[in-house]
C-alpha cells in the first residue's frame, strides 16, 4: 500500500515555490518534539479513553455547526425510478406502499435482524441504521442538535404545504396494511381547507435564522405541540404536486432537482420539513424518491433502505377487499405572529434564489458499467474517480482539490474519511492523456499507476490511516486546549487542498437510482454516482452564480473521459495480444 503524506496530496494544486513552503511547514509540524508530536500524544490519550474519539467532533464540524441551509448545501436526495400515475388513487397508493415498505424496514432494524453490511470481508458498524427513523435536526442559534424520539407511532404527511399527523400502527402495534394507509392519505387530501401558513419554508433558511424563528414558534402552545408532532414522527411523506417549470432539462435532471429542493415557493419547497432525517417524496406526476438530513447517517444505509422500499412498492399489489380501516389523521395547526409571517415570506424569497442558483445534470452513462471496468482488471471506483478529475482538468485547464467519501464503518461508530482523489499520479495520467501523443501502451501504464495510487489511498482511508480526520482531531485539540493554531493549518497549501471544488461520492444501489447533492464550494461541482452492472448513473451539480462552472459541460467532459479511458485500456490490451 502506497503511503501518502499530506504534503504530497497538495503537490498538484500548488506552484513549485508554494509547495516548497508547504513541505517545510509539514515537516516542521511533524518534527520530533514539535507541536504535532504534542498534539498527537494528546489525541492518543483521548483515543484510549473513548470508543471513537472523532464522532462528536465530526458531527459538530461537518453538520451541526454548519450554518448554511441544509437543503442543497447538506441534505442529499435519492431519485427512485419514475412512476406514471393515471389517477390520484394511483398516486396515493404508491405513496402508501413506500410508507409500508419503510415501516417494514424499520421493523427489521428494530428487531436486530438486518443483514450485516460488509466492505470486502470486513463487517461494518450498523449503528447508522438505528438513526434513520424517529430523528430530526433542531435548529439552534449557534449550533443545532439532534432529537431522536424513543417511541413514535405516527408519520407526518405534508400536502399543499400543510402538515398532518397520521398514525401508522394498529391497536396491537402491528404495521397498518397498505390499504389502510391509503385511506389515511385519502383522508389527508380531503382535509385541505385553503392556503397554509407555510411553516415548512422556515426549514429552508440559514440555520441561525431558522433557530431564532424556531424559538419564537415554540412560545405558543399550539405551535409547540405541532412542532413536537413533526419532530418526533417516524418520518415524513411529502405528497407533491407536479412542478411547473419552464426549462429544457431532461426528466432525470428534473426529478433530481424536485427531490433536492422542491423547485421553489410556487412549487414544492414548502411541502417539506428539511430537518427531518427521512422525507419520502411522491409527486402526482410520478417523480418520487427521498431527501435526507445528513447528520445522523451516510448514503449507503439510506440507499439500502431505498432498495428495500422500492422493491416492496414494485412487487406489492394492493388488496381491494372489504376492510376499511382509516387511521387516525389530524391536521396540525400553527399560529403565526406577524414577525413569523414575515420570516416565512423572507424564507420563500431566499429559497427561490437558491433554487435559481442550482444547476443539475443527472444522466445515465450507458456505454459501459462496473463489470466492463472489472474485466479490464481495474477498480471501477478508481476508474470513475480518475475520469472525474480528468474531466475537471479538461474543462478548466488545471486540477482541483477532490473529495471522495470513504466509509470508516469498519470502526465503532465510524462514518467517513476523505479520499484525496487529486493525486499526483492521477494528474500525471490526465496530463499525459490530454496533452501528449504517447502510445496506448504508455498511456495505459500511466492509467494503471493512477488506479493503483487511488486504490492505495482508498485502502488507507477505509482503514483509518488517511489524513483529513486525523488533522481535524489535531486541530480541534489545539483549539480546545488553547494552544496556538499550528502553522500547518494556516498554510495556504492546507486551505487550497481543502477547498473541495470536486465533492464526489459513490452511493451504490441495485435499482436504477442516483443520489444527488449540491457543490460544497461556490466554484465547485457535486458529483455522485451509482456504478451499476452495465451503466453508471451520475448526478452532477454546480451553481449558476459562478461563471466558471457548468454542470452540463462537466457531464459531457466526464462522458468523454470515461470513453477515452476505456479506449486506452482496450487498445493497449489488444495490442499486447
Ligand atoms: N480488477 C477486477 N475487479 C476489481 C478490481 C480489479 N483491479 N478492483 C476492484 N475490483 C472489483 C471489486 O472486487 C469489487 O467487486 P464486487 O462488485 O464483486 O464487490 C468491485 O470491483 C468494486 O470495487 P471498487 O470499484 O474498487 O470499489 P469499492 O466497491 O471497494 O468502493 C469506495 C470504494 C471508496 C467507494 C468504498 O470503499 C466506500 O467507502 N464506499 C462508501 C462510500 C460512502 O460512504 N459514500 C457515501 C457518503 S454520503
Amino acid at each position: 500500500m502506497q503511503n501518502y503524506h499530506h504534503y504530497l496530496t497538495v503537490k498538484p494544486l500548488l506552484t513549485k515555490d508554494e509547495f516548497a513552503v508547504t513541505e517545510q511547514v509539514a515537516k516542521n509540524f511533524g518534527a520530533p518534539g514539535g507541536v504535532g508530536e504534542k498534539l498527537q500524544l494528546m489525541l492518543e490519550e483521548k483515543g484510549a479513553k473513548e470508543p471513537n474519539w472523532l464522532s462528536e467532533w465530526w458531527l459538530d464540524s461537518a453538520y451541526l455547526s454548519y450554518r448554511l441551509p441544509v437543503l442543497v448545501h447538506s441534505n442529499p436526495a435519492l431519485v427512485f425510478p419514475k412512476q406514471n400515475f393515471l389517477s390520484k388513487k394511483e398516486h396515493l397508493a404508491y405513496a402508501a406502499k413506500l410508507i409500508v415498505g419503510a415501516l417494514r424496514y424499520k421493523a427489521i432494524i428494530d428487531s436486530g435482524k438486518l443483514e450485516q453490511d460488509y466492505l470486502g470481508k470486513s463487517p461494518l458498524d450498523m449503528s447508522q441504521y438505528t438513526k434513520v427513523f424517529n430523528g430530526c435536526r433542531i435548529p439552534g442559534l449557534k449550533t443545532d442538535t439532534i432529537r431522536h424520539a424513543l417511541d413514535s407511532n405516527h408519520i407526518i404527511v405534508i400536502h399543499n404545504n400543510q402538515f398532518y399527523k397520521v398514525v401508522v400502527y394498529g391497536e396491537n402495534g402491528q404495521i397498518l396494511d397498505d390499504r389502510d394507509i391509503l385511506n389515511g392519505l385519502t383522508c389527508v387530501t380531503q382535509k385541505y381547507n385553503g392556503p397554509s401558513a407555510g411553516v415548512g419554508f422556515l426549514t429552508t433558511e440559514c440555520r441561525n435564522v431558522w433557530g431564532i424563528a424556531h424559538k419564537e414558534l415554540n412560545k405558543d402552545p399550539v405551535n409547540r405541540a405541532s412542532l413536537q408532532a413533526i419532530e418526533d414522527s417516524i418520518f415524513v411523506m411529502c405528497l407533491d404536486k407536479s412542478s411547473k417549470i419552464e426549462d429544457n432539462a431532461t426528466v432525470s435532471t428534473r426529478m433530481a432537482l424536485q427531490l433536492l429542493h422542491g423547485y421553489g415557493a410556487e412549487n414544492n419547497s414548502g411541502n417539506r420539513w428539511f430537518d427531518k432525517t427521512l422525507q419520502l417524496i411522491v409527486s402526482e406526476d410520478g417523480v418520487n424518491g427521498l431527501c435526507y438530513e445528513h447528520s445522523p447517517t451516510e448514503g449507503p444505509p439510506i440507499a439500502n433502505l431505498a432498495d428495500f422500499i422500492v422493491n416492496y412498492a414494485q412487487e406489492k399489489t394492493l388488496r381491494d377487499d372489504e376492510r376499511h380501516l382509516t387511521p387516525h389523521c389530524e391536521r396540525l395547526t400553527f399560529n403565526l405572529t406577524s414577525a413569523l409571517d414575515e420570516d416565512v415570506m423572507l424564507a420563500k424569497r431566499n429559497v427561490d434564489q437558491l433554487v435559481q442558483d442550482v444547476q443539475m445534470n443527472s444522466f445515465s452513462f450507458d456505454k459501459f458499467g462496473k463489470e466492463d471496468i472489472k474485466a479490464l482488471k481495474l477498480s471501477p471506483d478508481s476508474f470513475i474517480q480518475i475520469a472525474i478529475q480528468m474531466a475537471f482538468i479538461r474543462l478548466h485547464g488545471h486540477p482541483a482539490a477532490h473529495y471522495e467519501s470513504a466509509s470508516t464503518r469498519r470502526f465503532h461508530g465510524g462514518r467517513t474519511e476523505t479520499i484525496r482523489s487529486c493525486l499526483p499520479e492521477i494528474v500525471n495520467f490526465a496530463n499525459i492523456h490530454l496533452k501528449q501523443n504517447l502510445s496506448p501502451h504508455e498511456k495505459f501504464k500511466a492509467l494503471q499507476s493512477a488506479v493503483n495510487a487511488h486504490k492505495g489511498y482508498v485502502g488507507m482511508a477505509i482503514n483509518g490511516q488517511a489524513i483529513d480526520r486525523h488533522l481535524l482531531g489535531l486541530k480541534r485539540l489545539a483549539i480546545e486546549g488553547g494552544i496556538d493554531i499550528p502553522s500547518l493549518f494556516l498554510d495556504p497549501g492546507y486551505s487550497t487542498s481543502n477547498n473541495w471544488r470536486l465533492s464526489t461520492s459513490q452511493v451504490a444501489a441495485v435499482n436504477d437510482m442516483v443520489m444527488c447533492y449540491g457543490p460544497v464550494t461556490p466554484d465547485g461541482y457535486g458529483c455522485c454516482y451509482n456504478p451499476r452492472r452495465d451503466e453508471i448513473n451520475f448526478a452532477v451539480s454546480a451553481f449558476n452564480s459562478n461563471p466558471t462552472t457548468c454542470a452540463e459541460k462537466f457531464g459531457e467532459a466526464l462522458k468523454k473521459c470515461l470513453e477515452e479511458m476505456r479506449d486506452v485500456a482496450t487498445s493497449s490490451i489488444l495490442s499486447s495480444l
